[in-house]
């Protein structure tokens, strides 16, 4: 290992894919960091990584040395030594104990109170928020919550950093700096994927979200929308594939087609890629030879979660928490395929398949539409609770780039809150107003479609029902009171009459008076 009297700029602890590639980019951007992992293969691989890149595309950025920018660390006192104070620590280590564990050790190994421990696993925020205070008076505990995957992590994520506002401007140059990049003109993603030669032009994709767990919050309704936007599109593959009778290299193709306009996006671009990619051994589309059971490591759930507990309405992210659930019940399903019917399939004509296809596009439109407005709202819905003042243009811009859900849309959803930043729900913003009454036929075409075809599409159909609530100026909830007075005398408000005043039925007597409460 190379020997390196120069101290360090960064420790960085956890060294797996997240952790190597979040490395590998901040010495790309000039950073020299002192690393460590309880896995010392892991130390090796980094170090190994930082030597042949050095050798393969020069030291970045003036190419001019070939000093190893990677320093291993066989302990935490060790990487406390290899620092320049204050101690700027970075942990990619998996969410829960581990990270308490880690900065358990670090207090051991005699960290500094105003040295600063970054967390950016996809911890739960009231963690985050506990944490900030249980390490107080040792450290500051920052967070900052990462979108992007591998790819991301490497060549620039999208960071959502949060905490103490002081520690935040030591982090900040170091995060604009690892970022993705977006062009401010066009609002698209600058994308170089190229060790040793970084995006350092344009928007960077870290904007500070807000104190405690704010930025571990707002990153896990972007995972709650990306499993939305993830069950919206294998909802519209689903159509294609079975009442459509398409095949996955076909249904690729129209994806790729989709993606040259509002639907250009990350999850569509690689849905096609997987649509499109042939498995080796059995010479059949991968996706076929890929069980149907969906995983889940949480953040959807907390999302749906946090929705249910503030009665912010989302209900196209809890339906794709749940169609992951029941996907879950493979067994049960081939059993039940057995004995419950469905509708026949009738084949179309080839101007009605174009129709459909055109049909399930705007469905998608408008769905992803009712997704990002029931996210948004409840991140509005949790900033009032919870006394953060989240600035959601810049939100929906750090999302533009970097992000697994990027995509062109966040453009627009950045303009809607330009316009009003205090905007009630993206859907009574003039533009997505307009484009819904545009695309709305074909929304219900579409649901109407797969319903009669037997094909589930709760995804659509509970973002349809979103948006038929929201725009509806009475609901059934009127019946529902009168409901609740009558079996349990819960009482109810009266049209015309202020608010909070309360009636209630006395349905026992015999001409059931009105009582004032
Ligand atoms: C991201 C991803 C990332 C991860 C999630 C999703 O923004 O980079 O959201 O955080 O892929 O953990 O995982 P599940 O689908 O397994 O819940």
């Amino acid at each position: 290992m190379g020997q390196n009297t120069q101290l360090c700029d960064i420790g960085f602890i956890g060294l797996g894919v997240m952790g190597k590639n979040l490395t590998m980019n901040l010495v790309d951007n000039g950073y020299k960091v002192a690393v460590f992992d309880l896995d010392y293969h892991k130390i090796e691989a980094v170090v190994a990584q930082d030597q042949y890149e050095i050798e393969t595309y020069g030291n970045d950025p003036d190419k001019s040395t070939s000093s190893p920018r990677v320093i291993p660390c066989s302990s935490y006192t060790e990487l406390l030594s290899k620092l320049s104070s204050p101690h700027l620590i970075i942990l990619s280590v998996p969410a829960g104990e581990p990270v308490d564990d880690v900065c358990a050790k670090l207090i051991d190994a005699g960290i500094k109170a105003d040295d600063i421990v970054v967390d950016t696993g996809n911890s739960l925020w009231t963690d985050t928020v506990a944490r900030e205070k249980r390490f107080e008076s040792k450290f500051l505990f920052f967070s900052t919550a990462v979108s992007g995957g591998e790819i991301g992590a490497r060549f620039g994520p999208s960071l959502m950093p949060s905490g103490d506002p002081y520690a935040w401007t030591r982090i900040k140059p170091v995060w604009q700096a690892i970022a993705a990049k977006v062009d401010p003109k066009t609002g698209k993603p600058i994308e170089r994927f190229e060790p040793g030669n970084p995006v350092k032009e344009g928007e960077s994709c870290a904007s500070y979200i807000g104190p405690n767990g704010a930025g571990h919050y707002v990153k896990m309704v972007h995972n709650g929308i990306e499993y939305a936007d993830m069950q919206l599109i294998c909802e519209a593959y689903h159509v294609m594939r079975t009442a459509l009778h398409m095949t996955p290299a076909e249904i690729a193709k129209i994806f790729r087609q989709w993606n040259q306009g509002v639907l250009d996006s990350y999850l569509i671009a690689i849905s096609a890629e997987v649509l499109e990619h042939v498995d080796s051994e059995s010479q059949l589309p991968l996706v076929d030879i890929i069980l149907d059971k969906a995983g889940q490591k949480g953040t959807g759930l907390w999302t749906a979660m946090s929705s249910l507990e503030l009665g912010s309405p989302a209900p196209t992210i809890s339906q794709a928490v749940f169609a992951r659930a029941l996907s879950g019940l493979k067994a049960e399903r081939v059993h039940a395929a057995k004995i419950l019917p469905g509708p026949v399939i009738h084949e179309l004509s080839s101007k009605e398949k174009q129709d459909v296809i055109q049909s399930i596009h705007d469905a998608l439109y408008c769905s992803k539409i009712c997704a990002y407005a029931q996210g948004f709202q409840l991140m509005n819905t949790a900033a009032a609770e919870y006394g953060w003042e989240l600035d959601f243009a810049e939100i929906a811009k750090i999302w533009r780039a970097g992000c697994i859900i990027r995509a062109v849309f966040l453009q627009s959803i950045t303009e809607a809150y330009q316009r009003d930043e205090q905007l009630a729900n993206l859907l009574v913003d003039p533009f997505f107003a307009e484009q819904i009454k545009t695309y709305q036929g074909n929304w219900r075409k579409a649901i109407s479609f797969a319903t009669l075809n037997g094909i589930p599409c709760g995804a659509f159909s509970s973002a349809l029902a979103y948006y038929d609530s929201y725009r509806l100026d009475v609901l059934p909830a009127n019946l529902l009171q009168g409901q609740r007075d009558f079996f349990g005398a819960h009482a109810f408000e009266r049209v015309g009459k202020p608010s909070g005043k309360r009636f209630h039925v006395a349905w026992n007597e015999p001409n059931r008076p009105v009582e004032k409460l």
